[in-house]
């Protein structure tokens, strides 16, 4: 099943839920589109704002989360390079919150060991934002848990653009040569660069789109779309989309009897690139 919503596992608990997640074969990285804080401000005559001050919420529970139950890194769509065109006071709103998100949150990060990093067009940013980045960043450079990378300013089609710049000045100055030119090698001129394969994409908010997301990194990963709207999405949900990930087939291009010698569906190993 390549594409799916949550019908199987929509209606267990939480408990239900863990009992069923095979925490040795989690996805080693994860990532999210949140999407719906509007929607859900305005479902309830709030402004915009108050839809992304409860998101940043439901941020923190699942950065906890993710990092009690050994996810190696956790990739958080914050600010696309389009959200620049959104009215200037939601886009102040949201660096706004976002750098009150670092200052809030870097205790968290430290008691959970958790490194972070970011992808993007950071220089962007405000000021404020970008201090509590290279801050927060500095601190947690040490740790050695899960892996909290924040999109900001960021663009799929920028960051493959951005990498084949870097590819043709190394080639240009001689320091690499087309032959030598694999998909490992260039995937190390990604922002993504030392994260491990992204094995599992969650969208919320019922939207079917990658929007511009981990374009290059998303080729075998797993789609997971959910009705739930951002703010309402919390630890249950992720849980249920980790059961449901790990009920998938993951063939990377082989077949299904193959796939019996390999090692079942969890994440493979080496990237799984293989045709
Ligand atoms: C998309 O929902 C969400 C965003 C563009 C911003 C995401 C920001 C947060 C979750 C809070 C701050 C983040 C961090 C990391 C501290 P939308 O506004 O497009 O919702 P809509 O489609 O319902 O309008």
């Amino acid at each position: 099943m390549l594409l799916t919503r949550d019908g199987q596992v929509a209606e267990l608990s939480r408990e239900e839920l863990l009992a069923r997640l095979d925490t040795s074969r989690l996805p080693r990285h994860v990532a999210i589109i949140m999407d719906g804080n509007g929607r859900w401000a305005a479902n309830r005559g709030l402004p915009r704002v108050a839809g992304h001050k409860k998101g940043m919420e439901t941020v923190r529970e699942i950065v906890t989360a993710s990092s009690k139950l050994g996810i190696k890194a956790l990739t958080l769509y914050a600010f696309s390079l389009e959200n620049w065109k959104r009215p200037r006071l939601e886009v102040e709103a949201l660096m706004s919150l976002l750098t009150l998100y670092l200052q809030n949150e870097l205790k968290l990060m430290q008691e959970n060991n958790i490194k972070f990093t970011t992808i993007g067009r950071t220089d962007d940013l405000p000021g404020a934002a970008r201090k509590w980045i290279d801050k927060v960043k500095a601190e947690t450079a040490g740790n050695t848990g899960m892996v909290l990378d924040i999109a900001l300013s960021y663009g799929g089609r920028w960051e493959i653009m951005e990498a084949a710049k870097k590819y043709g000045a190394d080639l240009l100055a001689g320091r690499v040569s087309p032959q030598g030119l694999t998909e490992e090698a260039f995937s190390g001129y990604l922002d993504t660069a030392g994260l491990p394969e992204l094995d599992l994409v969650i969208r919320t908010s019922g939207e079917m789109r990658i929007s511009n997301f981990l374009l290059w990194q998303t080729a075998y990963a797993e789609l997971y779309f959910t009705d739930s709207l951002w703010p309402d999405f919390g630890e249950r949900e992720l849980i249920a989309a980790l059961v449901d990930y790990q009920g998938r087939e993951r063939r990377f291009g082989r077949t299904g009897e193959q796939l019996g010698a390999v090692n079942g569906n969890g994440a493979m190993e080496g990237g799984g690139h293989a045709v």
